[in-house]
């Protein structure tokens, strides 16, 4: 890992010797540089010198990075709300034959994509970097390879630019993406982020002000979702095609266990509904025959029907517990249909609003990082340059 951190460092010093001082570098190798850097319009802030004076004016662009994963995000941002780009290059065809994210792959993929990426959101932003008045990234938790991508690219060109630099926690970025939606949400409320890698309740009272009510002890929910449909051979991810599947099958074909750890608890436990699920299949091998269509419908669907009954009474519970009367759900797995649909019906009658960011915002994307990433620069916070990644970053 640190042969690759320190290729990963050297390719973005040249970059950043580059963007700093082109007069350093020999006149052959200056005008490879350029070559290399001109389709991303990096040349062009030497035109003219750059002012972070904008960061007290009224508006402010953030220029938003997000590697965490297994996508390639960048976006423009407006003032921490309105969005001016946002552009994310999936890695799905890469993993998909492995059934899962393989980490050296995924941040393969980023160094490659991150150049174009965040060319094309500075393009469609219709913004050059002059314009940008902060760099916002995600700093953790994620797999450590792929933060470093997005995180020394961003740190190069904050060094080249002297733009200000925030560093982002990936699960605050996706508890800010509802501030990308019309209807905002007031502080403070119960917000769930229920994505591939987590599953955890918070308290939110602010930005930056979060205080956990509970979380997952073994596989955040996404995975649970992601591990069913490997084990059926339904592909890669699973929340989506489950998510699909499902829309045909009887949801109480099969009753798979409703973990609750306890009353007050808001832990969640994923693994046992999905070792119920492999035992199901082991005492029902035709559903991996050569006619399964029925019966696996009909797993997912009670898969799912148990793992939307668990979050969706443990984040009312939680809201009840802490007299609040607004829930916030984030990350990819709130993109699940029946989720959406059964958190509104069961928070309405209980008197609770519910704000869900459109499905595009809930799985992983640079513009969630811009509205935290504003929060943090607009009060004057700065990251130097010494900002590192963590895998675990506890929010
Ligand atoms: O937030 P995200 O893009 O990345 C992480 O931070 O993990 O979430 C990805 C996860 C995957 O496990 C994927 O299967 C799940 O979100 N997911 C869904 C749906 N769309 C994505 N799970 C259930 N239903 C969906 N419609
Ligand atoms: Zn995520």
């Amino acid at each position: 890992m640190n042969l690759y951190k320190n290729r990963l460092c050297c390719h973005f010093s040249l970059v950043k010797v580059f963007l700093i001082n082109p007069n350093r570098l020999s006149c052959r190798r200056r005008s490879v540089l350029s070559f290399l850097l001109h389709p991303i319009g990096f040349c062009d802030i030497f035109s003219t010198s750059l002012s972070i004076d904008s960061i007290r004016a009224k508006t402010m662009r953030i220029l938003a990075i997000e590697t965490s994963c297994d996508d390639t995000g960048a976006a423009v941002i407006l003032n921490g709300r309105k969005i001016l780009s946002n552009v994310v290059s999936s890695q799905v065809p890469i993993h998909q034959k492995y059934g899962g994210v393989v980490p050296e792959l995924a941040s393969r993929r980023h160094i490659e994509m991150i150049v174009p990426i965040v060319t094309e959101a500075l393009g469609t932003a219709k913004v050059t970097l002059r314009e940008i008045d902060g760099i916002a990234v995600t700093q953790g938790p994620g797999l450590i390879g792929s933060l470093l991508v997005g995180l020394s690219f961003a740190k190069s060109l904050s060094f080249a630019t002297g733009l200000p630099l925030v560093g982002v926690n990936h699960i605050e970025a996706h508890l800010s993406a509802i501030f990308l939606e019309k209807v905002t949400p007031k502080f403070p409320f119960i917000g769930l982020v229920v994505s591939g890698g987590h599953t955890s309740l918070f308290r939110v009272d602010g930005f930056g002000k979060f205080r956990r009510l509970g979380q997952t002890r073994d596989d955040a929910a996404g995975e649970a979702f992601d591990k069913v449909a490997k084990l059926l051979g339904l592909g890669y991810p699973g929340g989506p095609i489950i998510d699909e599947l499902s829309k045909r099958g009887n949801p109480k074909a099969i009753r798979f266990p409703r973990p609750s750890l306890g009353k007050n608890s808001f832990d969640f436990s994923f693994s046992g509904i999905k070792t119920a699920v492999v035992n199901y299949v082991k005492s029902h091998p035709e559903a991996l025959g050569t006619h399964p269509e029925e019966l696996i419908r009909d797993i997912v669907s009670s898969f799912q029907e148990a793992v939307v009954e668990v979050l969706v009474k443990k984040t009312i519970e939680a809201a009840q517990h802490e007299r609040l009367k607004r829930v916030v759900l984030s990350g990819g797995v709130a993109a699940n249909r029946l989720l959406r649909e059964r958190v509104k019906e069961q928070a309405s009658e209980c008197k609770i609003a519910v704000y869900i960011p459109l499905p595009s915002f809930c799985t992983d994307n640079a513009a969630m990082v811009g509205v935290a990433g504003y929060e943090y620069l607009k009060r004057g916070i700065r990251a130097p340059l010494s900002l590192n990644a963590f895998s675990n970053m506890p929010l």
